[in-house]
């Protein structure tokens, strides 16, 4: 399928994790895509897996002057921006007493400020592309869960801003979309490891009784708000997490 064929997207935390998955699939689907990550080791083997398609950034999403940066690549590299997805977010889960002000900023910083800073600093090549931002929330924000007021909270922000950018900027044709994934990912193993009660009870709950695989059932929803094919969806939020939660 060559659906983003010579689509430009910028892609945050796209070097490991749901944000690689992302970074292979659009790329194999006709996609050019800076991926920006903190992870130097494996934002340089993620280039190696297509050196035409993917330029890596190596930098802390939390600074806006990053995503200056990341768009500045994409337009210099590949000569024009049509689509950002924010997904590189890091946060503390701990009971929300005990969340110091350094754990507020993490969540906030990684999540909710870089989701805006890329938004902003994406908005002028996204207007001249009638470009698609995805956005990324969480079924632990929805739900409220236990130990992740600091997440949730700023995956809600994400939700709130996208919800505004949507109206606001329909008018450009630019799309905001929110897509919440549930997925077997290496941090999610380590979750499944620290908190097996909590891991057990998700996924023993998930209709199609299993967690999701990054690439064969996270990225193609991302591919698919990226593509045309969901020119009539904005402001939306879309469960790719085999039905476990149902929104209304
Ligand atoms: N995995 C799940 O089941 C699940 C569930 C709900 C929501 N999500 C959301 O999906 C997205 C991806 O999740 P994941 O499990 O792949 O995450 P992850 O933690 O496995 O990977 C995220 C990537 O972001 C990078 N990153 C972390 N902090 C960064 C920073 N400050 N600057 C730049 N890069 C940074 C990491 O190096 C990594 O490559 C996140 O927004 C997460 O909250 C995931």
């Amino acid at each position: 399928m060559k659906n983003l064929k010579d689509q430009v997207v910028i892609v945050t935390g796209g070097a490991a994790g749901i944000g690689g998955a992302i970074t292979t699939v659009l790329t194999q689907r006709g996609a050019s895509v800076v991926a920006v990550d903190i992870n130097e080791a494996a934002g340089k083997e993620k280039v190696q897996e297509n050196p035409d398609k993917i330029a890596f950034l190596k930098g802390d999403v939390s600074k806006e002057s990053v995503a200056k940066e990341a768009v500045k690549m994409a337009v210099s590299k590949f000569g024009k921006l049509n689509g950002l997805v924010n997904n590189a977010h890091a946060s503390k889960q701990k009971p929300l007493i005990d969340l110091t002000e350094e754990d507020w900023s993490l969540s906030f910083g990684t999540g909710f400020n870089a989701t805006l800073h890329f938004m902003k600093a994406a908005y002028p090549e996204l207007k001249k592309s009638k470009g698609s931002v995805v956005n990324f929330g969480s079924g632990a924000a929805l739900n409220g869960q236990e130990g992740q007021a600091s997440y949730a909270a700023a995956k809600e922000a994400i939700r709130g801003l996208s919800r505004v950018a949507a109206n606001e900027w329909g008018k450009d044709k630019i799309r905001v979309n929110v897509v919440c994934p549930l997925a077997l990912t290496e941090g999610v193993a380590k979750w499944k490891e620290s908190s097996t009660v909590q891991y057990n009870q998700v996924a023993g709950q998930i209709p199609l009784s299993h967690f999701g695989n990054p690439q064969k059932d996270i990225a193609p929803v991302v591919a698919f708000l990226l593509s045309d094919d969901s020119q009539y969806m904005t402001g939306q939020t879309l469960m790719a997490d085999g039905g476990d939660i149902k929104l209304r």
